[in-house]
């Protein structure tokens, strides 16, 4: 029997949380609530300690008897943390990882996917602060079921109000069983930039930012995967639970891949791997006055092209990124083709405002019987999921 834990915090619509825990219980799955202090002004904890049939934890300090740490303890038994109804406050403390409650302090805790169904005034809602909160929530990966219009409390009609509670039991379930759906398998996902050094203080680099690498990883993590993620050098916050292994030439990238290759299921080569480095590299900073008048550069090694597939293609599954400025999907499809890919994601990235250290882009995913699927333009969060897909679908068919 899976266990979540269901969050309820001080909205008006506090009364439809009961809705929300029958229904997962009817649906066989145990949950513990906790409420915020606030919301157990609202409603008497032993409601929902009667309806679950577990004390409701409300203070993070509240048995001194104990020797477990409650929120820790509970933070490993679950699958799934629902925070709904979700205020404005709660929303921005999640944000900010601010931990000055059980739910809040829980939050920071928890490994498995969190879902939150935020409910509030029209106002409170668009406010760019809420806006700003939830977005930053949404990058690092918490999945959100977002308010609709209708009649609130506050007695306007207007955005605001809690999604009816079997979207939100609906969402959950969906979330639970996605949790597991690459359990057992090991995803290696390669990220970011590589940096071809000159001396010691100057490099050759490119612009990806790493971050529909890490979405990726963030999302086969969701799924119940094993990542390993070799990063070249990011800004970016490293998905946790993922194994981080970090590099920073192509030569490094090409080394940790081989090494850890036997280990995967999945091999998804997302990172901007350098094609060509400087010739030489020299010890020593270069002098200004002694300034090359050009560069000479040899070629990188071809990561997918030296790997070690007998037979040509392995029963791994290989993905593939191509960073196009012109004939897209031509030129993926040839590479689709020539290193022998399962499939690849393709895009231009010499349209504004997508792509390269984008939050967002729009792609097309080509597979080996060469049909092509184009994406919306959408988050790389969202794009991650769409791969994701595909990956689940080729495992599939590769047992
Ligand atoms: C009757 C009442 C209803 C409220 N409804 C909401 C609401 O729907 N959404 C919201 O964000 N805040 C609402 N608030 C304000 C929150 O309760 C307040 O911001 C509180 O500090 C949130 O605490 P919590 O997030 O720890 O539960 C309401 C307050 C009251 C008194």
């Amino acid at each position: 029997m899976k266990k979540i834990a269901l969050g309820v915090t001080s909205s008006i619509s506090i009364y439809k949380a009961c809705e929300i825990l029958r229904g997962f219980q009817k649906k066989g799955v145990d949950i513990q609530v906790i409420m915020t202090p606030n919301a157990a002004k609202l409603i008497s904890p032993r409601l929902f300690s009667a309806l679950s049939g577990k004390k409701t934890a409300v203070d993070l300090f509240g048995d001194a008897d104990s020797d477990r740490i409650a929120h820790i303890s509970l933070a490993e038994e679950i699958s799934l943390l629902v925070i709904a109804p979700a205020t404005a406050n709660i929303i921005a403390k999640l944000a900010n990882g601010v931990a000055d409650d059980f739910l809040s302090t829980f939050f920071l805790a928890v490994r498995c996917p969190v879902l939150v169904a935020p409910a509030m005034n029209e106002a409170m809602y668009r406010h760019p602060q809420t806006q700003a909160n939830i977005l930053r929530l949404q990058a690092a990966g918490v999945e959100f079921i977002l308010p609709e219009k209708g009649y609130l409390a506050c007695k306007e009609e207007g955005w605001g109000r809690l999604v009816a509670p079997e979207k939100i039991i609906e969402q959950g379930l969906a979330l639970l069983e996605k949790g597991e759906s690459l359990k057992a398998k090991t995803v290696l996902v390669t990220a970011g930039p590589t940096r071809e050094p000159l001396d010691p203080v100057r490099f050759l680099s490119n612009r990806s930012s790493g971050k529909m690498g890490y979405a990726l990883a963030g999302e086969a993590l969701r799924r119940g995967a094993r990542v390993i993620l070799i990063s070249g050098p990011t800004s970016l916050f490293p998905p946790l639970g993922a194994e981080l292994l970090p590099v920073e030439t192509a030569a490094d990238m090409a080394r940790e891949v081989k090494k850890n290759l036997s280990r995967a299921d999945v091999l998804i080569m997302a990172a901007a791997v350098a094609d060509f480095r400087p010739a030489e590299r020299s010890k020593q900073k270069i002098k200004k006055k002694k300034a090359p008048s050009a560069l000479n550069l040899v070629p990188t090694e071809d990561i997918l092209a030296s790997l070690d597939r007998p037979g040509g293609r392995s029963k791994k599954v290989i993905i593939g990124f191509a960073a196009e400025t012109a004939n897209v999907t031509a030129n993926a499809s040839r590479k689709l083709r020539e290193k022998k890919l399962d499939l690849i994601v393709a895009n231009d990235v010499s349209r504004e405002g997508i792509g390269f250290d984008s939050d967002f882009n729009q792609v097309v995913i080509i597979d080996r019987k060469g049909a092509v699927a184009e994406s919306p333009t959408a988050s790389k969060r969202e794009l991650s999921r769409l791969v994701m897909d595909r990956v689940e679908g080729l495992l599939g068919r590769k047992k």
